[in-house]
């Protein structure tokens, strides 16, 4: 059938997190067989997507002056151009998207991406459709994989959406709905392929992905897939984000010592160190709890590799709470995070509490907060120095004759190394370390 389409050029814009990158990704496979090919330049494109994020005001808004630049672009476009929004606000404000922006000529829900083909030859008919989550996301997931075509040695692996657990500042319970698993059948066929198509590493995503079949009543939840999966031949590393506190169970920590292919690294957001802000935030745990937490991972799996995610500015933040935030982090060590200065998101519990933090605040503690977190970043990347570790090598580097690659802690490491090594994972010793990255040398003459 793509012999015959005539060659059309698609281009997507993706924000936010890894799902809407794997979603992205899984909108590109269905549309190859109609003929879109992928560009980077939007001037150029016959179809654009927007796959968006809701998740934080600014993320939001800067979708609309995105649509505005696009507006221009179609205007310059006798041929025509086709403008989508995808993603999270799609889902969340879709009417107001089309009353905005009348550049816009759809609209699409994450649960409705098997349907853009539909979708577009209807849109080039009439504006105005609009699709949401009404659809089994068992048929959703089946119709975007079938055609997968990695571009790489890592993949990401959708295996869980939506979240239960109604943290008041988070907008992902309305915008995604409640926690859904996909049948572990599913999964691996998915995985098998990729492995079959040279990949050697995957990153199982969930918004929850650590309460993966819990709402099919458990069977051994993400702890048995991930066995599951490191049985896979040529699948050498497994991991998975992004996680809460309260499904880290017992057998998910005794994976982490006994399956080799799961890497040490955890993502394992905390939000803040405050008991007071965290039982405002229904985080349903406690600093101390949190910091116990990790001990027992840490003994399990001595080297990993812990990040996190924080807010301040959460309403109510006192001083006091701010400082508990940073004797958590002191406690814990982190190598790496992410930090965000809370946004107040309309419909939400917090949104609605007494106490929101001035601006001015918000910013001086996020700057206290990412100066701290980026000193244990350099100090866990400076600790590798002298380490051998085994390093995946990815794609090329920014010098000739160099790769990238990563470590098992996710580290970015560049090396000097015969391009026939990429796809492998070699011995590299590390000679120094920067913010972002490592530099090392291969420890043995390439075979
Ligand atoms: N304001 C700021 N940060 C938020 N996050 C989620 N909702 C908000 C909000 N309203 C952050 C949390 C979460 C990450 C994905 O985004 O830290 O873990
Ligand atoms: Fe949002 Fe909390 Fe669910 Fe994470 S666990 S998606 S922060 S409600």
């Amino acid at each position: 059938m793509s012999e015959t389409a005539p060659a059309k050029r698609l281009y997507i814009k993706t924000y936010g997190c890894q799902m809407n990158v794997y979603d992205s990704e899984r909108m590109a496979d269905v549309l190859a067989p109609l003929g879109y090919g992928v560009t980077d330049d939007p001037a150029d494109a016959d179809l654009v997507v927007l796959n968006t994020c809701h998740i934080r005001e600014k993320a939001t808004e800067k979708v609309y002056s995105e649509l505005g630049q696009l507006k221009r672009l179609k205007q310059a476009r006798p041929d025509g151009m086709t403008i989508a929004v995808a993603g999270c606000v799609a889902q969340a404000e879709g009417e107001e998207i089309m009353r905005r922006q009348p550049a816009v000529d759809l609209v699409v829900g994450p649960q409705a991406y098997h349907q853009l083909p539909e979708l577009i030859a209807r849109a080039h008919r009439a504006r105005g459709e609009r699709l949401a989550a009404d659809f089994a996301p068992d048929e959703k997931f089946d119709a975007l994989t079938a055609e997968r075509r990695p571009s790489g040695v890592s993949a990401f692996l959708t295996v869980q959406e939506g979240c239960d657990k109604f943290c008041t500042f988070c907008v992902v319970p309305y915008t995604r709905g409640g926690e859904w698993s996909r049948p572990a059948d599913a999964i691996e066929a998915e995985a098998r392929a990729l492995a079959e198509k040279g990949v050697r590493e995957i990153t199982l995503l969930g918004q929850n992905v650590n309460a993966y079949a819990k709402d099919q009543g458990g069977e051994g939840g993400l702890a048995a897939l991930i066995r599951r999966l490191a049985k896979i031949d040529g699948l050498d590393r497994i991991r998975y984000t992004t996680s809460h506190p309260r499904d880290m169970d017992d057998a998910l920590i005794a994976a982490h010592a006994e399956v080799p292919e799961l890497m040490p690294y955890l993502h394992l957001p905390v939000q803040a160190g405050s008991d007071k802000v965290l039982k405002a935030m229904n985080r349903a745990h406690t600093a101390e709890s949190y910091v116990r937490l990790i001990e027992r991972i840490r003994a399990a799996r001595p080297d990993i590799a812990i990040s996190g995610d924080f807010i301040v500015g959460f309403p109510g933040e006192r001083d006091a709470d701010f400082e508990a935030t940073l004797q958590l982090v002191r406690e814990v060590r982190y190598a790496s995070a992410f930090s965000f200065k809370y946004s107040r998101r309309p419909g939400t519990p917090a949104a609605a509490m007494m106490g929101q933090v001035k601006p001015e605040a918000a910013d001086e503690r996020l700057q206290r907060l990412q100066a701290l977190l980026d000193e244990q970043q350099q100090a866990f990347n400076a600790a590798q120095a002298g380490r051998t570790l085994p390093v995946l090598f990815e794609k090329a580097g920014r010098h000739p004759g160099q790769l990238v690659g990563k470590s098992p802690y996710l580290q970015a490491v560049h090396v000097t190394a015969p391009d026939r090594m990429l796809g492998r994972i070699v011995p590299v010793r590390i000679e120094s370390a920067a913010r972002n990255s490592l530099a090392g040398v291969l420890e043995l003459e390439p075979a």
